[in-house]
C-alpha cells in the first residue's frame, strides 16, 4: 500500500461502490472503530448482519463473528479483514470432543455461548451472548437439566445469577482470565472512588469485587449513565476507545493483568488492521465459505436467540 494513501477516504469509497457495510466489535483498533457503519457487542453486531440490505458485509472482528454473519445472510458476500483472527474460548470446544461431552448428558438442551464454532452452534439448541444469556436461559424451563458452552467462568456466573445448575464446558478466554485480583485491589485502594467495571468472562474473583457486570454495550452505557469520575476495567482495552469519546472528563484505567509483561489486548481481535481492512474491501478476499448442511443446522439456534431477544 502506498503510504500516503487516505485510507479512510478509499474504505468509505469502496463502501459506496460495492454497497459494502463495515460492522465491527468494540476490541478492534480506534481507526477501525471510526470507519466502521456500526460498531457493537456480539449481539448487537448479530442482529445489525440479521437486518442489513449490504451486497458485502466486512466484519472487523473474529472468526466466529463474521461465520454467525455468514450463517445468516449465505447470499451475501462476508469478508474478514484476517481470517487468522481465530478466538481462545472458541477453541477452547473442539467439535468431537463437545459431541462426546453431550453423549456424556442426554436430557440436557444445548445453550452456547455465540463465541464458539460453527460445528458447536450445529450442537447447540440456542445460543446467547453476554447481554442476553440471563433471557436466553430463563426461556428454559427450571427442571429442564442444561449443558452451558464453552466458557466456564460465564457459565458460573450465570449459574449464581439464576439458581440453575448448568453443567459446564470447561473453556475460557484467554484476555479476561488474565487480571490479578492482588493488583486491582490496590489500584481500588489508590483510586478509592473509582468503580470496577467487568465483563462476565473474567474469573469468579474478580466478579465479586466488581461494582457493575455486563456485555461490552452494557458496560459502555453504564460508564454513560453513572456518576463516577474513574472507572477500572476489566475486559479488552478496545472498548475504551467508545467509553473515552463517550466521556470525555471521565478517567478509563484499564484493569492490571497478573504478569506485568501481559498486556489485556486479544491478539486475535487485534490482528485486524486499517490496512488488512482496506485490502480485504478492494479484492474482496479472505471471504467466509460454509458447508450449506452445517449452515443450515448452525442457523437455527441463532435464530431461536435472535427471535427471544426481539
Ligand atoms: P460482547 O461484546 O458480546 O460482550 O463479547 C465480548 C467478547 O469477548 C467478544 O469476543
Ligand atoms: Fe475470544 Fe477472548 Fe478475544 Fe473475545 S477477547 S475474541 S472471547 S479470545
Amino acid at each position: 500500500i502506498d503510504p500516503s494513501m487516505d485510507l479512510f477516504h478509499e474504505i468509505e469509497r469502496l463502501k459506496k461502490e460495492k454497497n459494502a457495510i463495515v460492522l465491527a466489535h468494540y476490541y478492534q483498533e480506534p481507526d477501525i472503530q471510526d470507519v466502521a457503519d456500526y460498531i457493537g457487542d456480539s449481539l448487537g453486531l448479530a442482529q445489525q448482519a440479521e437486518k442489513t440490505t449490504a451486497d458485502i458485509i466486512v466484519f472487523a472482528g473474529v472468526h466466529f463473528m463474521a461465520e454467525t454473519a455468514k450463517i445468516l445472510n449465505p447470499e451475501k458476500k462476508v469478508l474478514l479483514p484476517d481470517l487468522k483472527a481465530g478466538c481462545s474460548l472458541a477453541d477452547s470446544a473442539p467439535a468431537e470432543l463437545f459431541r462426546r461431552f453431550r453423549e456424556q448428558h442426554p436430557g440436557h438442551i444445548v445453550i452456547s455461548y455465540i463465541n464458539c464454532s460453527a460445528d458447536i452452534k450445529a450442537l447447540s439448541d440456542i445460543i446467547c451472548t453476554s447481554s442476553n444469556a440471563e433471557k436466553i436461559i430463563e426461556s428454559v424451563p427450571a427442571d429442564q437439566p442444561i449443558i452451558f458452552a464453552p466458557d466456564r467462568n460465564l457459565g458460573a456466573y450465570l449459574n449464581k445469577k439464576t439458581g440453575r445448575n448448568m453443567v459446564l464446558w470447561n473453556g475460557a478466554c484467554m484476555v479476561h482470565e488474565i487480571f490479578s485480583l492482588e493488583k486491582i485491589t490496590k489500584l481500588k485502594i489508590r483510586h478509592p472512588e473509582a468503580k470496577l467495571i467487568a465483563h462476565p468472562e473474567c474469573e469468579d474473583p474478580v466478579l465479586r469485587v466488581a461494582d457493575f457486570i455486563g456485555s461490552t454495550t452494557q458496560l459502555l452505557k453504564y460508564t454513560q449513565q453513572d456518576n463516577a469520575k474513574e472507572f477500572i476495567v476489566a475486559t479488552e482495552t478496545g472498548i475504551l476507545h467508545q467509553m473515552q469519546k463517550g466521556n470525555p472528563f471521565k478517567t478509563f484505567i484499564p484493569a492490571p493483568p497478573d504478569n506485568s509483561c501481559a498486556c489485556n489486548d486479544c491478539p486475535h481481535m487485534k490482528l485486524n488492521t486499517l490496512e488488512k481492512l482496506y485490502l480485504c474491501m478492494e479484492f474482496e478476499t479472505p471471504e467466509i465459505t460454509m458447508d450449506e448442511t452445517l449452515r443450515t443446522a448452525a442457523k437455527r439456534p441463532i435464530e431461536r436467540m435472535l427471535e427471544i431477544s426481539k
